[in-house]
């Protein structure tokens, strides 16, 4: 039987990944969003992709969440708000957090065996509110970002030394904002090492430092430049090669925001971690020996992504 891939929030991101997900014929899409328009709209599209590529893959779009998430296989959770001038990153989280609230209490009603992406912003906040209230086991439930911060990286370092991204490895782990954490020991161009590269000059420190903050600030860059929107089209990818993996059961080792309970001598928090999805979803946390800067590093990210879940674990208790 295909299986199903429920996409809540058809906007930019959601309407790619379901393109890609038609294109690959990875199985049965279903688009929710309160805009039913937009929803039914991009489904009817995306169906007539499908029946020019001639792949079996049906679309439907609907408003109904509780409808379209049943049986679902996957769920990726794009839906959210983006940020607006005049807007701060608390009201945003506010805003984001009532959606994703609502939305894990319709996984855990309808939905409850699914294997949950989460990619809405702020994305390790909003990973650790959607398994807390959905109640799913921590290693059904991930955040995307990782992938989408390595790729970036990849292509500052693949710019840089003029050679395919296809050769280039990287690690960025940490949180999904200006706290991530790039690895310098697990990112090699061909056979190299970073910190060869550094070390024998091939790559100027300063170079270096200008990528990792690029990559650092990569989403506001893409931000600057649309003006009324952020990145869709490499988080949709990103967000496909997780949907693929567990589908699969490819067992791809990527970086991503899971659940650490003393890794990295971190718990309790959603954070970006290489970890491996299978059909088990998150079947492993790989713990990799960091440096003492990056582990000081990571615990700084944590810190901040500990100022974000404060203020809503207060709220969600209190009710
Ligand atoms: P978008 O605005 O194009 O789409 C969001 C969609 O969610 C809209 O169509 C809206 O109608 C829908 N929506 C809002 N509330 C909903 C609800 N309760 N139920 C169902 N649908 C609902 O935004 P875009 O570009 O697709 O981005 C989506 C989210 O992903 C944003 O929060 C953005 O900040 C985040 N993002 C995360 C990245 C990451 O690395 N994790 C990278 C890029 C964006
Ligand atoms: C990005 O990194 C805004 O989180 C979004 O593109």
């Amino acid at each position: 039987m295909r299986k199903k891939i429920a996409i809540v929030g058809a906007g930019n991101i959601g309407g790619v990944l379901g393109l890609l997900c038609v294109m690959r014929d990875l199985g049965n899409v279903t688009l929710i969003d309160v805009n039913e328009g937009q929803a039914i709209g991009k489904s009817l599209d995306l169906s007539q992709t499908a029946a020019l590529l001639g792949v079996g893959a049906s679309v439907v779009g609907t408003s109904n969440i509780e409808q379209g998430i049943a049986g679902a296989d996957v769920i990726v959770v794009t839906a959210g708000v983006p940020r607006q001038p005049g807007m701060s990153r608390d009201d945003l989280l506010t805003i984001n957090a009532e959606i994703i609230k609502g939305i894990a209490h319709k996984i855990r009603d309808h939905a409850p065996e699914a294997f949950v992406i989460v990619v809405t912003n702020p994305l390790d906040a909003m990973a650790w509110l959607l398994q807390r209230e959905s109640r799913l086991p921590a290693p059904m439930v991930v955040g995307m970002a990782g992938i989408l911060d390595s790729a970036r990286f990849r292509y500052f370092l693949s710019e840089e030394f003029d050679v395919s991204a296809q050769d280039i490895r990287v690690m960025v782990l940490g949180g999904h904002g200006d706290t991530m954490v790039p690895l310098v020991n697990y990112s090699s161009v061909g056979a190299m090492s970073i910190q060869h590269l550094l070390r024998d000059g091939w790559l100027k420190q300063d170079r270096f430092d200008a990528m990792v903050d690029r990559t650092r600030y990569g989403g506001a860059e893409i931000v600057n430049h649309l003006k009324t929107g952020s990145a869709f089209f490499t988080p949709a990818a990103s967000a496909f090669e997780m949907v693929e993996s567990y589908l699969l059961d490819k067992r791809r080792i990527f970086p991503c925001s899971a659940y650490v309970q003393g890794q990295y001598n971190l718990r309790g928090i959603y954070i970006g971690v290489p970890v491996v999805i299978g059909a088990e979803g998150v079947e492993e946390i790989i713990e990799s020996p960091l440096m003492e800067c990056e582990l000081s590093a990571m615990r700084d990210s944590a810190k901040a992504i500990r100022e974000l879940i404060e203020p809503l674990e207060k709220t969600l208790e209190s009710v």
